[in-house]
């Protein structure tokens, strides 16, 4: 499997416009291809604005984001999409059809690429039932989709585009245990050899990452495996305990 993707931060330091204080402050980290990096942390720790920073909806103040050298305010908007793909934390579609949405990263993904991402988020059941199916219409606001399915279709999004770096906001947590496990076992192989990090809550997600890196009010402050981070560091300890 080729892999790709090398996520670099050094020293990255973001404040959003207007506030005074940074949200992230001296945040470094490398995020390997091929392996899954989980990032845990307390509510506003700045988990999502991590995300951010790499998708690049927001550049650094101080500091480099890079990926596979190339620091990522040198990649265009269009390539960008075929980069990475970000699972946004609140999921949303665009006014259009559920296959003209699944198909946003990669207009020329033919109906069988998109049954088979399908199938992996497991969203090829409930598009199935609609009475169009990929040709379904959907709203912005997706009303006749619910925000289960929208993550999975944000999902599905994410996998026909094939990005070399994947970025799960929070994307499992709502979900039913067995379809949580279910669709990241899919999820591994359909994500081999790229680079994935996944903002979890859940001990079993972050448990079988290759690496976890703790935040705590815009900082990391703890990196490793969960048997590591378990015995050295205490916010850890207290975020799985609780
Ligand atoms: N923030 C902000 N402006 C935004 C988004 C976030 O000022 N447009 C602030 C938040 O108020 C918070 C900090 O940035 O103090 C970090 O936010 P975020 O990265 O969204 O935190 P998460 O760790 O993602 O929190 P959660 O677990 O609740 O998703
Ligand atoms: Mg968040």
């Amino acid at each position: 499997v080729p892999t790709a993707g090398r996520v670099e931060f050094r020293d990255v330091t973001f404040g959003y416009p207007g506030a005074e204080r940074p949200v992230l402050d001296g945040v470094s980290f490398v995020a390997e291809p091929g392996q899954t990096t989980a990032i845990i942390g307390s509510t506003g720790a700045g988990k999502t604005t991590l995300l951010s920073l790499v998708s690049r909806q927001y550049d650094p103040q101080q500091g480099s984001v890079a990926i596979d050298g190339v620091s990522v305010s040198d990649l265009g908007r269009h390539e960008m999409a075929s980069v990475v793909g970000l699972i946004p934390q609140k999921p949303y579609l665009f006014s259009g059809t559920i296959g003209s949405n699944l198909r946003f990263g990669r207009p020329e993904a033919t109906d069988a690429e998109l049954w088979e991402a399908l199938r992996v988020a497991q969203g090829a059941d409930f598009v199935r039932e609609k009475t169009h199916g990929l040709d379904e219409r959907v709203s912005q606001g997706g009303t006749n989709v619910s925000g289960g399915q929208r993550q999975r279709l944000c999902i599905a999004r994410a996998l026909v585009a094939r990005p070399r770096v994947y970025l799960f906001d929070d994307s499992f947590s709502a979900l039913d245990v067995a379809t949580d496990a279910r669709l990241r076992e899919g999820l591994g192989e359909a994500t081999a050899g790229a680079t994935v990090i996944i903002v979890a809550q859940r001990v079993s997600t972050i448990r079988s990452a290759d690496q976890i890196l703790v935040m705590d009010g815009g900082a990391v402050v703890g990196r490793g495996t969960h048997d590591e981070l378990l015995e050295s560091n205490e916010t850890y300890r207290e975020i799985v305990e609780s």
